[in-house]
């Protein structure tokens, strides 16, 4: 027994010192940008995201501007999310505009059938969502209702947001206390119209894209930015009917929905916060199909759209577990462990390494709904690992992107691999060169050495999220288990990089 017990110890150890090594290439300024929309949000009608989320109850002690909470407004801000996705998801098609302007009391009450079956009473509607926005400093990205309302419908809200005439509906939103037009740009036309956004085929999604864009009309200095409904994971045939069908003209962008769950099985999904080092492996393998699944998308994009005019926007993204045992299945409420930020960071930078090509992303779902940023309870909020990761990559937010290549050791368990590293980098206005460099290996750290071709630098700094287990979470009690640190362990040898990176662990380091 003290012999098991002290191979276990010694294998322990050696794992907890072992050290492998990757070697990276940056090699200059590719001419593209890493659009800042790629770190967008979504925030649903769903669960505890938008109420008792961002819209507490006005009896709430916090600090809030009519019924939206300003902590997690000011939490939001300082990671300067560029977009909001609202009001679904789901819950977009059953949404209808109307019943969410007007004086409060009178607003019409519905069923979320989406989500839990509960009682919808419509106290946030346009003007709050745009107020939000407004305090967030975001873009509004707008999801119309295309399976269960009509085209009029969608082109009376476009006309309601963004026109400045005389118009009724125009007048109304001014009687409603805004004078001004918004200027929405961003005009998701349907959602997940193959499934709970009317369970449509490909042909016949293309003709109602066509149909109800027609009808979403450009007002004066509100140019709408239209994004067409699109795949569930790897259905490529909806990528290529939708190319072939819609003209690119017609559409900003054209979406991808994909999630990652940790068994692969939707109807068990897997725990938030308790899994096996196997589990967490499998987990990353899910997560790295996303990069399978643009390289597959964005080639038939190519093929229909060569100067990749056409926006491919992964709206909707993230970790979804087993819901926290004692809450509403239907809110899809879970936790947030350091496993979910490797996630983020492994899936911004497969974002940012096809920033030629994906122009815009929403993490799902920004305050207590999936892979959330934010977990409220009562007066409480705390900062997830998720968040950690958005801050430390906002950096990348409209940077130039660099070109890498990178030869990775593997990470091994149970006979299969992947990469144990994977890195984006980009250069800001300042001339700043930031690399963000992970290291998926649960028990290894690896040794990185990088050359930079072409690039200056005399100083390197850096910030490091990482943590004793890889099942490590923020809790009420303990907000700051999991959170960002200096990072002192990369040095400059000769022209090269050299960072050694721990195991499960994200950097981000700046060169100047
Ligand atoms: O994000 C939760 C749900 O996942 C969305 O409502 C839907 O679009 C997707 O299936």
């Amino acid at each position: 027994m003290k012999k098991i017990l002290f191979a276990a110890i010694m294998f322990w150890q050696l794992n907890a010192f072992a050290q492998s090594t990757a070697s990276i290439t940056i090699t200059g300024n590719t001419g593209q940008i890493i659009s800042r929309h790629i770190y967008g949000q979504f925030a649903e009608h769903l669960g505890r995201g938008i109420y008792d989320g961002f819209w507490v109850d006005k009896n709430l002690p916090v600090a809030k501007q009519d019924r939206i909470r300003l902590d997690v407004v000011n939490a939001l801000k300082k990671i300067k999310i560029p977009n909001l996705r609202w009001p679904g998801g789901c819950f977009a098609d059953e949404y209808h505009w109307r019943d969410g302007i007007g004086p409060r009391a009178q607003r019409p009450k519905m069923v979320n059938t989406s989500w839990g079956g509960v009682t919808e009473d419509n106290s946030f509607g346009t003007h709050e969502f745009l107020a939000l926005c407004k305090l967030l400093d975001t873009e509004p990205y707008i999801a119309g209702n295309v399976g269960s309302g009509t085209v009029e419908e969608m082109s009376k809200w476009i006309e309601y947001l963004n026109s400045n005439s005389s118009s009724t509906v125009a007048q109304m939103r001014k009687q409603n206390g805004h004078p001004e037009p918004y200027k929405v740009s961003f005009w998701g036309v349907g959602n997940e119209s193959w499934g709970c956004g009317g369970e449509m085929t490909p042909e016949y999604y293309a003709n109602e894209f066509k149909r109800y864009a027609t009808f979403a009309k450009n007002y004066p200095n509100a140019p709408l930015k239209k994004i067409a409904s699109g795949a569930n994971a790897s259905d490529y045939n909806w990528t290529e009917v939708c190319m072939k069908n819609i003209p690119n003209w017609m559409m900003w962008g054209l979406s991808l929905h994909y999630y990652t769950l940790p068994t692969g099985d939707w109807s068990k999904k897997g725990s938030a916060t308790k899994f096996s080092e196997q589990e967490y492996f499998n987990t990353m393998v899910n997560c790295l199909k996303m990069e399978e699944l643009v390289n597959k998308h964005a080639a038939i994009m190519d093929k229909y759209d060569p100067g990749k005019k056409v926006a491919l926007v992964v709206d909707e993204w993230g970790i979804w577990t087993d819901t926290e045992p004692g809450t509403n299945p239907g809110f899809l409420y879970q936790q947030n462990s350091l496993r979910d930020a490797l996630i983020a960071a492994t899936t911004l930078n497969i974002f940012n390494n096809h920033c030629d090509r994906i122009k815009m992303a929403e993490l799902a779902q920004t305050v207590n709904v999936l892979q959330a940023l934010i977990l409220t309870e009562k007066t409480k909020m705390l900062l997830t690992p998720t968040y950690h990761i958005f801050d430390m990559y906002k950096v990348h937010q409209d940077a130039k992107y660099l070109a890498i290549k990178l030869n990775s050791p593997d990470y091994e368990v149970g006979g299969k691999s992947i990469p144990a590293v994977n890195v984006s980098a980009s250069q800001d206005a300042a001339g700043k060169v930031h690399i963000s460099l992970v290291n998926l290996d649960a028990g290894k750290s690896v040794n990185i050495s990088t050359q930079l071709k072409d690039i200056h630098w005399a100083a390197v700094s850096g910030q490091i999220l990482t943590s004793p287990d890889i099942t490590d979470i923020n809790t009420f009690n303990a907000p700051a288990k999991v959170q960002l640190k200096n990072f002192t362990g990369a040095k400059k040898e000769g022209d090269d990089l050299v960072v050694t990176i721990p195991a499960k662990s994200v950097i981000t380091l700046e060169l100047k």
